[in-house]
């Protein structure tokens, strides 16, 4: 881990930088399960980013002198579906591709955290694609365990 690496809340000026990473990065979000268009994998994320902008949200940004290295946009109103139980809820993390495997994520995920819990929160919850082995390791390290699936069948 970088001790370098700072964690600052984010603001407008961000999005621009959260919108291109996240472009950048979103294909690592697609299964090999169903056939994707690249075009509407890019207009999934914006519409992901839309909607979280608009709502109770915080940007958490991650940055080593000045220079951001990545973000994790975090939720406050996505209660669990079937219990209705309040959580957090990553809508969203990525890490520039040069800076990978410094702990980036990992700062971002533990301010992630300490957020929920000043906010009275007992969970934190996210989605993520199967294949997708780097966010799934990142997660299982932090602790996170699959409460659920979602199951797919090609027909
Ligand atoms: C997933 C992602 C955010 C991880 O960011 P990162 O800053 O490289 O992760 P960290 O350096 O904080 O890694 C923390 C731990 O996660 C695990 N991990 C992260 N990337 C890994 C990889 N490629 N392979 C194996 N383990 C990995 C390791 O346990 C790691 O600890 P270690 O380096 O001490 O072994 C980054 O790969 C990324 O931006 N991917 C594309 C976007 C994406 O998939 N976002 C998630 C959507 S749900």
């Amino acid at each position: 881990m970088n001790a370098a690496v700072a964690v600052r809340a984010g603001t407008r000026d961000d999005r621009d930088f959260v919108r291109d990473l996240g472009r950048r990065t979103a294909a690592s979000s697609v299964s090999p399960v169903r056939a994707a268009r690249y075009d509407d994998v890019i207009l999934a994320l914006e519409r992901l980013f839309d909607f979280a902008f608009e709502r109770d949200h915080v940007l958490l940004v991650g940055e080593d002198g000045g220079e951001r290295l990545g973000f994790l946009l975090l939720l406050f109103d996505i209660p669990d579906e079937v219990t209705l139980v309040q959580q957090a809820f990553i809508a969203y993390t990525a890490v520039e591709p040069a800076a990978r495997r410094r702990g980036v994520a990992r700062v971002l995920l533990e301010a992630a955290e300490a957020l929920a819990r000043a906010r009275g929160l007992e969970y934190v919850s996210l989605m993520v694609t199967e294949d997708n082995a780097p966010a799934r390791a990142l997660y299982d390290a932090a602790g996170f365990v699959t409460e659920r699936r979602m199951m797919t069948k090609p027909l």
